[in-house]
């Protein structure tokens, strides 16, 4: 009896704690698919004419940004993931980019769009658009689901921007604190405990 009393309390405080801890939401998830939409309409307008469009997401944050813009594209397209490192498991940005998996097709000679869910500094998509030109495509362009403007720390072309954000810490749609938080359809504020 005394274990199942137990038991009630701890499921009651973990579900006061999960339910206080939700993010307070920033861009809601009608928005987001209201947007990426917009993107799609204009991605496929841009490539109409140059044949097929290699995907290249960033693992990990961008993996469900990229789901949804390229599911609404008109254009023939394929799917390349990255993974590079760069903020370790905390939320400060140390400016070093870390190759961990680089594509795994042959995209020499073809039209690349690199497909990341934050730019914050700028340091990880510089290195990426370095990286992409490396493999000698027809062309490197750059989608973003959002941009923290005021973080930027070095100049970087952003041709296909979702939202302007301020310096919040934002998680969901892709994007984590601590690996958390990842799945929630909308962006959300969090107060990290270690900024
Ligand atoms: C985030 C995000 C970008 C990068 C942007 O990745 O996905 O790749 O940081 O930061 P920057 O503009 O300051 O370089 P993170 O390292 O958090 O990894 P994750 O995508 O696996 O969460």
């Amino acid at each position: 009896m005394v274990f199942f009393i137990g038991l009630t309390l701890a499921h009651c405080c973990y579900y006061y704690s999960v339910t206080t801890d939700t993010p307070e939401v920033l861009i809601s998830e009608d928005d987001i698919q209201k947007r990426v939409v917009e993107l799609a309409s204009q991605i496929s307008a841009d490539y109409a004419d140059t044949g097929e469009l290699v995907m290249v997401g960033v693992l990990k944050g961008a993996f469900i940004f990229l789901a949804d813009l390229s599911r609404r594209l008109s254009i023939p397209r394929t799917i390349e993931f990255i993974a590079v490192s760069s903020y370790g498991s905390t939320s400060v940005s140390s400016g070093a980019v870390r190759l961990v998996m680089d594509v795994r097709g042959n995209i020499e000679g073809k039209h690349v769009l690199i497909v990341e869910d934050i730019v914050d500094t700028g340091h990880t998509l510089k290195y990426l658009i370095g990286m992409m030109k490396s493999h000698r495509p027809a062309s490197v362009k750059t989608a973003a689901l959002v941009r923290k403007a005021e973080s930027a720390q070095v100049d970087v072309t952003i041709d296909y921007l979702g939202f302007d954000i301020g310096n919040e810490w934002v998680v969901g749609y892709g994007l984590d604190y601590a690996e958390q938080d990842r799945t929630l359809p909308y962006i959300g504020i969090i107060k990290p405990t270690d900024s």
